[in-house]
């Protein structure tokens, strides 16, 4: 069972300001490569934007590695791509730089044709626990790209293919075993309706619930109205 820490903040605005220093903390810390599992969606770029003025000013040359929690099977161009996000949102500093992202995406015509090869490369480029996982929730309680009822690891790889319940879009996903690798998680949630089903997860079987009770790192929940 994860340690909780709940950190509440009046705005977006303050909650991205805390987590992104104290992301800088961390990488300005780690001389070695650091390595961040990030989530996509529309919550955490104001994050990501932050963390990259930060490191333009902090002059910081530490390699960095970081990797989607979750994919969507899209090019790098399309607007629903977390890559594609993640290159936006830190151009100015850290993807030119000492930066690399370990994509979860190759030519292949479907995540499923995919998943032995990105396991591989994932197990080759990133051997280590992460440094930190930044995940996001669903109102449905998922994360990354594990949906309720669907599994939530293939075999023992670090990856399995997903389909969106609702859009049927195909994703490439962390599996819950990988997300679990790290020395912390945080998990930044906005809202009531999201707060209430953290609040409720514990026992039930939502995938949030799978992370609460299977971490063995401390879980910070960044929460604003
Ligand atoms: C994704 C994310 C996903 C996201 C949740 C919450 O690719 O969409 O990795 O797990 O974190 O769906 O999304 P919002 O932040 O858009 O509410």
């Amino acid at each position: 069972m994860a340690q909780m820490n709940y950190h509440t903040f009046e705005n977006f605005s303050a909650l991205t300001e805390a987590l992104s220093q104290q992301w800088l903390t961390i990488i300005e810390t780690t001389p070695d490569s650091s390595s961040f599992a990030l989530a996509g969606g529309s919550t955490p770029a104001p994050i990501y934007q932050r963390l990259d003025e930060l490191l333009a000013n902090s002059g910081t040359k530490n390699p960095v590695k970081l990797v989607a929690t979750d994919e969507r099977w899209v090019s790098d161009a399309d607007q629903q791509s977390n890559e594609g996000l993640f290159r936006r949102c830190l151009h100015t500093s850290a993807l030119n730089k000492s930066w690399k992202l370990v994509s979860l995406k190759n030519a292949s015509s479907s995540p499923e044709v995919a998943t032995d090869a990105i396991d591989d490369r994932l197990q080759i480029q990133l051997p280590r626990p992460f440094s930190a996982v930044l995940l996001g929730m669903g109102a449905d309680g998922h994360i990354a790209s594990l949906f309720p009822g669907a599994p939530t690891q293939h075999d023992h790889l670090t990856c399995l293919a997903a389909v969106h319940p609702q859009t049927r879009q195909s994703r490439m996903s962390l599996s819950l075993p990988r997300l679990l690798s790290t020395e912390r998680i945080w998990l930044v949630i906005t809202g009531a309706e999201k707060r209430q089903v953290l609040d409720n997860a514990f026992n039930g079987d939502l995938p949030v619930a799978a992370l609460l009770r299977e971490a063995s790192c401390t879980i910070d929940v960044f929460w604003c109205p």
